[in-house]
C-alpha cells in the first residue's frame, strides 16, 4: 500500500513537473565547459541568448592553463545565473577522441573516460542541481566554428579553424549561416585531419626552442622579429610533403628530432617558423576563398591567437571576426552557443569574475601622472588571454624608459614589447590599421605603428604594434583615455595584463593585494 501511495505521489510530481514545463524551458541556461585537456573554462547563455558568464578556472585556482574545473568558478559562475535549469555542453566528444589515439598509438595518453567523469560527476551533480540529465557533446571544432559564428556580427560567413587537434581534425572550413528561423546551419567545406597540423607545427617549432608548447608559442611569435628567416626552405624542404603543401613528412605531435636544423640559432628558427605557419595560413585562406560562397570570414582555434600572421587576413575576405577568445577556453562559450543554437548576444569580453564599483577614472589618472603606471582591477574580468582594461597594468608609453620600468615588474624578456591601448578614432594617426576587420577592440592583430621612435615601449623590433582599439562605448577605459589625451595630448596607453609572475591574470581583489604588496605598484578597483 506504501508502495502504491508513493508511486501515486510519484505520478503527481511528474504531472506538476509537466504543469511547470514552459517556465522550466523559458529558464534554460546553456552550460558550455572545455575541459580535460588544457585551460579549462566554463560560459553560460540563457535561454535569451545573453551571455550570463564566461570564466577561465587557472584565474580561480591559479594553476596556469590547468584542466580541471575549479570548484571556485562553478559557484561564481552560478552566482550569476537566476535559475538552476541547466543543460550541460562539452566542447569535444570524449569517445571521438579516444579512438583517434587508439589508431594513432598514443599508447600512454590512452584515456576512455566519458564527458562527466572528466568534468567531475561533483561538479556535474552541483551544476545540474541535483536532476540529472544528459551531457551533451559537439565536435571540436564545430565547438570553435560556433564560439566564432554564433558570437560575430555577420548572418552568413565562412568559418575556418585552424588549431592543433580536435577529434581528428586540425583544420575546418565551414559554411555558416542562419536559417528563416535563425537557427545556425554549418556545413563542412574541407577538414585535414590528424597527424597533419599547422599548430601542432608550432608547437613542436616552441618545443624546439627551448620553450614550452600549449603555452609559450607567443614568446616564438615575438622572437621572430630578431632573427632572420634564411632557414625557411631548410624548414619548408625537411618537414613539408611534397605532394600537398598542408601535408607534412613527419607527426610533429611528438616534436621534430633532436638534430633538427641542429646549432641553428633560436630567433632565427622563430623567424623562418613565422614565415612558414604564416605561408601555411595563407594557403588555408586561399582554399577557404574558393570553397566558400561568403566573404565574411570568421576564424577561430588556437593558431588565431597568431596576432602577426592575422594582419593579412583582410586580403582574403570582405570582412574579418576572430572571437576574443579563439583557443580551446573559447570553446566552452562555442559549446553553449550550439546549446542555444542561435545567434547570442556578444557585447563585449567583459563577462568573468566581478569587482564591483566604478571604474577608478580619476584615480588612475592621477597614479599615471605622478608615477606614469598603476594596476586596474575592476568590472568583470576578460574572457581571453588579453587584458583589455579591467585587469590592466597601464603606464605611460612615452619615451625609452618605460618598457625597461614595466618590465622590472612583469620580470619579462626584455625584447618583448608592450601593446597600445588607443582612442578608437586615433588609431589610423599613429597606426597603419589592418583593413577589413569590423573590431581592433581585442588585439587580435598586429598593426604598423607611424611613429616607432615617439612609443619604442609600445613598438616591437619589426616595426609592429598589437593594437587595442576603444570606441565611444560609455566604458572607464574610454572615459580614461579620454581625460588622459587632454591632459598630455597623446591618446593612448600603454597596457599589459595584471599577473604576479608565472600566475595567471588577477581575478578578484585579493589577488589585486598580493600583486600590490609584492611589487609595490597600487591597483584600484
Ligand atoms: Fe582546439
Amino acid at each position: 500500500m506504501g508502495r502504491f501511495i508513493e508511486n501515486i505521489n510519484f505520478a503527481n510530481d511528474l504531472k506538476n513537473l509537466k504543469n511547470e514545463t514552459p517556465s522550466f524551458t523559458n529558464n534554460m541556461n546553456y552550460i558550455g565547459i572545455s575541459c580535460g585537456f588544457h585551460d579549462a573554462a566554463l560560459s553560460i547563455v540563457d535561454v535569451h541568448g545573453d551571455i550570463l558568464f564566461a570564466g577561465h578556472s587557472e584565474r580561480y585556482s591559479k594553476q596556469k592553463h590547468t584542466k580541471d574545473l575549479c570548484w571556485d568558478l562553478v559557484t561564481d559562475a552560478l552566482s550569476h545565473t537566476k535559475y538552476s535549469y541547466n543543460e550541460i555542453h562539452y566542447y569535444e566528444r570524449p569517445w571521438m577522441k579516444f579512438l583517434r589515439q587508439l589508431r594513432t598509438g598514443e599508447g600512454s595518453k590512452l584515456t576512455n573516460l566519458s564527458a562527466k567523469e572528466i568534468i567531475g560527476p561533483n561538479l556535474v551533480h552541483k551544476l545540474q542541481d541535483g536532476r540529472g540529465g544528459k551531457i551533451h557533446t559537439h565536435n571540436h571544432h564545430l565547438s570553435h566554428a560556433a564560439a566564432g559564428f554564433q558570437t560575430s556580427p555577420f548572418n552568413d560567413a565562412t568559418v575556418v579553424v585552424i588549431d592543433a587537434i580536435g577529434e581528428f581534425d586540425t583544420i575546418t572550413i565551414w559554411d555558416a549561416r542562419y536559417d528563416k528561423i535563425g537557427v545556425a546551419k554549418y556545413t563542412k567545406l574541407y577538414t585535414l585531419k590528424y597527424p597533419d597540423s599547422i599548430g601542432l607545427f608550432y608547437s613542436a617549432m616552441t618545443k624546439r626552442v627551448g620553450l614550452r608548447p600549449l603555452d609559450e608559442e607567443y614568446i616564438l611569435m615575438g622572437m621572430a622579429a630578431y632573427g632572420e628567416s634564411t632557414l625557411y626552405k631548410q624548414m619548408h624542404d625537411e618537414l613539408i610533403d611534397d605532394s600537398n603543401e598542408l601535408r607534412f613528412k613527419h607527426n610533429l605531435h611528438i616534436g621534430v628530432p633532436d638534430d633538427f636544423l641542429e646549432g641553428a640559432n633560436d630567433m632565427d628558427i622563430a623567424s623562418a617558423s613565422q614565415v612558414m605557419v604564416e605561408n601555411l595560413i595563407r594557403t588555408v585562406m586561399r582554399k577557404a576563398r574558393f570553397h566558400s560562397k561568403s566573404r565574411n570570414l570568421v576564424y577561430g582555434g588556437g593558431v588565431a591567437l597568431n596576432c602577426l600572421a592575422n594582419r593579412f587576413l583582410g586580403e582574403y575576405f570582405d570582412n574579418v571576426w576572430i572571437m576574443p577568445n579563439p583557443g580551446d577556453a573559447g570553446s566552452s562559450l562555442g559549446a553553449s552557443a550550439l546549446g542555444y543554437g542561435r545567434k547570442i548576444n556578444f557585447n563585449n569580453c567583459f563577462i568573468g569574475r566581478n569587482i564591483s564599483g566604478p571604474y577608478p577614472v580619476n584615480g588612475l589618472l592621477d597614479k599615471l601622472l605622478s608615477d606614469r603606471m598603476v594596476g586596474v582591477a575592476n568590472g568583470r574580468a576578460e574572457f581571453g588571454p588579453r587584458a583589455l582594461g579591467n585587469r590592466s597594468l597601464l603606464a605611460d608609453p612615452r619615451g625609452k624608459d618605460i618598457k625597461d620600468k614595466v618590465n622590472q615588474i612583469k620580470r619579462r624578456q626584455q625584447f618583448r614589447p608592450f601593446a597600445p591601448v588607443i582612442l578608437e578614432e586615433m588609431a589610423d594617426k599613429y597606426f597603419y590599421m589592418p583593413h577589413n576587420w569590423h573590431t581592433h577592440n581585442y588585439m587580435q592583430s598586429v598593426a604598423i605603428c607611424r611613429f616607432p621612435n615617439l612609443y619604442p615601449a609600445i613598438c616591437h623590433a619589426d616595426g609592429t604594434s598589437r593594437v587595442q582599439t576603444v570606441p565611444k562605448d560609455g566604458s572607464g577605459i574610454r572615459e580614461l583615455l579620454e581625460k588622459w589625451y587632454v591632459l598630455t595630448e597623446c591618446p593612448m596607453l600603454l597596457n599589459t595584463s595584471l599577473n604576479i609572475r608565472g600566475e595567471p591574470m588577477v581575478n578578484d581583489r585579493n589577488d589585486a593585494d598580493r600583486f600590490e604588496t609584492l611589487y609595490g605598484i597600487k591597483v584600484l578597483s
